[in-house]
């Protein structure tokens, strides 16, 4: 037991030095993401949405949450997940739920109107 853990313990503590990402408030993300898939979802929802980093964030104090957006964006993040995650239940076989994005609904706008049965039916 005792040896186990001697030769396990360099191995836990080098993944707590350098396998951690370092972000401070990752809320809904996997808390251990790379730097590079961080950044890779960071520009996709720039792109998604067509808007710069500041619309969510104050520039170099990413973790905070005091922008709205930021926590919009979390609670889309959530909802993008679930809807992915019962895509059997919305969509045909044929569609791939890995396909559905930010973009599906945002279409390269941030702010979207939602549809309205009342106003918009044709
Ligand atoms: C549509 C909103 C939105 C846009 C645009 C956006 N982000 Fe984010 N960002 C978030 C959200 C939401 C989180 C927190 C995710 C969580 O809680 O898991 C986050 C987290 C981060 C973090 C981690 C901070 C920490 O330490 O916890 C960094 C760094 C970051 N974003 C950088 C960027 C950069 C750079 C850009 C522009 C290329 C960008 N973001 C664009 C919404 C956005
Ligand atoms: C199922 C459709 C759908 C998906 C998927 C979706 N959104 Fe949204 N989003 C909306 C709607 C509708 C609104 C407007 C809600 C309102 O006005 O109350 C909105 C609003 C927002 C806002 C607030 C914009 C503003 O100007 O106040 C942000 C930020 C946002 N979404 C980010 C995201 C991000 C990031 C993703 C992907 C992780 C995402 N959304 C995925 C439908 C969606």
């Amino acid at each position: 037991m005792n040896k186990i853990f001697k030769m396990m313990a360099p191995l836990f503590f080098m993944t707590m030095l350098f396998g951690q990402s370092g972000f401070r408030n990752l809320q809904v993300l996997d808390k251990n993401i790379s730097k590079d898939d961080l950044k890779a979802t960071m520009n996709s929802f720039s792109d998604y949405l067509d808007v710069k980093c500041s619309f969510c964030h104050i520039l170099d104090e990413y973790y905070k949450d005091d922008k709205e957006h930021k926590r919009v964006a979390r609670e889309m993040i959530h909802l993008t997940k679930m809807i992915r995650k019962n895509g059997a239940q919305y969509f045909s076989k044929e569609y791939k739920t890995e396909e559905f994005t930010c973009y599906t609904c945002h279409n390269g706008s941030a702010e979207i109107k939602p549809y309205n049965p009342d106003e918009d039916w044709p």
